[in-house]
């Protein structure tokens, strides 16, 4: 018999929280085992068939709105396909099976699974192009930050909410050469930056936690998907960030038409990205600043979860020690 939670009235059922561990879990094994192979296709196929099969099990009638791609160029884990048992609570899913290819391919830090349940319709639906980004943890008045002040003024901003010196600030910001100007610009201001080479949800996630992370603040372009994961994440633990998709081209203004968006230079807030009851969940692939990767033990395999849900605030990290190894 297969259970059937109700919707809780706060929005989403709470049993959705755990069973959506198991989902990211899954998915980072698959990935684990393909670490450091110098194969990102290999790692996200296993990890995108891991977390599709997990996924269907699921008591959710769920249509993915961020996923691999569109329906003609990603056979699994598309925009639009519908997982779940197809009976319980009407859900969107933005999810990324395997977040940092090439992390997992090199075996660096921070490569994740992720995924984010919102209420039908509660995602934005942003197509598969960049996004200029901004975020900051919880503990800081609205509008600390802003997407359309210079850098300098964010820092400036960021440190003086902080009660700190600027040079006290670090930024992420993924190291590309497109951001060549912001680099200087957040330089001169005295702060430090974290390069990253890849993986700017888990970048977008260590502004919660600068104690831990050593990180205060993200900005930069990065994917558009993995944007709207963050801002999943950010509604759950707290915290600003602003979007705006990078829409250069009338190809993109058109894909983005499609999806709804008529203003291709609109910043979205936060609560513009991810409305109402969201769940996020993440499992490590590799060792990070907040979770650690999937270890590999001759008896057992041992994972590490972070899964939170908006409407409580609450944030759970999951260390799980899996002895039944056929299930893997
Ligand atoms: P993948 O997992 O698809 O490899 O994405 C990794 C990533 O670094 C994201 O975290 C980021 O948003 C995006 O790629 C940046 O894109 P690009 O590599 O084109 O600058």
């Amino acid at each position: 018999m297969t259970f059937m939670p109700k919707n809780s009235q706060a929005g989403l059922d709470r049993i959705l929280t755990l069973e959506l561990v198991r989902v990211t879990e899954r998915a980072a094994v698959a990935a684990a085992r393909l670490r450091g192979r110098g194969d990102e296709k290999a790692a996200d196929q296993a990890a995108v068939d891991a977390m599709r099969s997990e996924l269907n099990r699921l008591p959710i009638a769920g249509t993915v709105v961020i996923g691999e791609g569109e329906r003609d160029e990603a056979p699994m884990l598309y925009i639009g396909e519908e997982v779940g048992v197809g009976e319980g609570p009407a859900v969107d899913i933005a999810l990324d099976p395997l977040e940092g290819t090439t992390i997992c391919a090199k075996n660096l830090p921070n490569a994740l699974a992720v995924i984010a349940i919102a209420e039908r319709g509660s995602l934005l639906y942003a197509p598969d192009v960049y996004m200029e980004k901004i975020a900051i943890g919880p503990g800081y008045p609205p509008g600390t930050v802003d997407l359309d002040a210079p850098a300098a003024e964010n820092i400036e901003n960021l440190a003086k909410a902080k009660g700190v010196p600027v040079s006290e600030i670090t930024a992420c910001i993924l190291d590309r050469p497109r951001h060549a100007r912001l680099i200087e610009d957040v330089r001169a201001t005295g702060a430090a930056i974290r390069l990253i080479g890849d993986g700017d949800v888990a970048g977008v996630i260590h502004t919660t936690d600068p104690d831990e992370t050593g990180i205060d603040i993200y900005m930069g372009i990065g994917g558009a998907p993995e944007g709207v994961l963050a801002a999943a994440a950010l509604r759950c633990i707290g915290g600003q960030m602003q979007g705006r998709l990078q829409l250069n081209t009338e190809e993109k203004i058109a894909r983005a038409e499609k999806m709804g968006i008529t203003d291709p230079k609109k910043i979205y807030s936060l609560e513009e990205m991810a409305r109402g009851d969201v769940l996020f969940a993440a499992t490590g692939v590799t060792d990070g600043n907040l979770l650690s990767g999937v270890k590999f033990g001759r008896e057992s395999i041992q994972t590490h979860t972070i899964v939170m849900r908006s409407s409580s605030r609450t944030v759970r990290e999951i260390k799980a020690k899996h002895q039944d190894l056929d299930k893997f």
